[in-house]
């Protein structure tokens, strides 16, 4: 069954937007860090406190696969990281995938995940200034995956409503 995956940076609106699209094209979303949230009864940042960064993306692998795996129609939102671990970048291209990349500029993520930081544990403990050259060499390196994608969307100064119908212009 046909899987959308939407991908991009932490604060380039996976989650708004694919709820948006879920409305409009009938189709459910899944975020993927709820799924990983509900199925090991932590939140991420217990997780990572916990259990650390690699048995976090040890369990995003293994529920990405999961869900790509299920028989359903979904819409997926990966975690920012997804791509860039356990050749999950791989998996953005297949049979009945269809793989979107919102790209978002340094200023556009700064200005969103400076007002919600305290839920994302790569960038809870940074200051102002040290966010934005963490966000600007992290989103250089990750680039790479993320152009794995087989669309990619602009996000830059749209409204959510002009970028899901960017996104169902690709659809259609
Ligand atoms: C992460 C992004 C988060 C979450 C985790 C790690 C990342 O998801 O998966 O905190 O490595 O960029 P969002 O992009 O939904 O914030």
């Amino acid at each position: 069954m046909k899987k959308i995956i939407l991908l991009g940076y932490m604060g380039c609106g996976k989650s708004t937007i694919a709820q948006k699209l879920s409305g409009i094209i009938e189709t459910p979303y899944i975020d993927l860090d709820d799924y990983i949230e509900k199925k090991v009864k932590m939140s991420i940042k217990e997780i990572f406190e916990t259990h650390g960064e690699i048995h976090f993306r040890k369990l995003e692998h293994t529920y990405f696969v999961e869900l790509l795996n299920s028989p359903d129609e979904i819409i997926v939102g990966l975690g920012g990281g997804t791509p860039c671990y356990a050749n999950n970048h791989e998996l953005l291209i297949g049979n009945g995938i269809t793989s979107i990349y919102l790209k978002a500029s340094i200023d556009t993520l700064f200005n969103r995940l400076v007002i919600n930081k305290s839920k994302r544990p790569l960038i809870a403990d940074k200051n102002d200034e040290e966010m934005k050259e963490f966000i600007a060499k992290h989103l250089f390196d990750r680039s790479y995956y993320y152009n794995h994608a087989q669309h990619k969307v602009n996000v830059d100064g749209k409204s959510v409503e002009e970028t899901v119908n960017d996104i169902l212009n690709l659809l259609a």
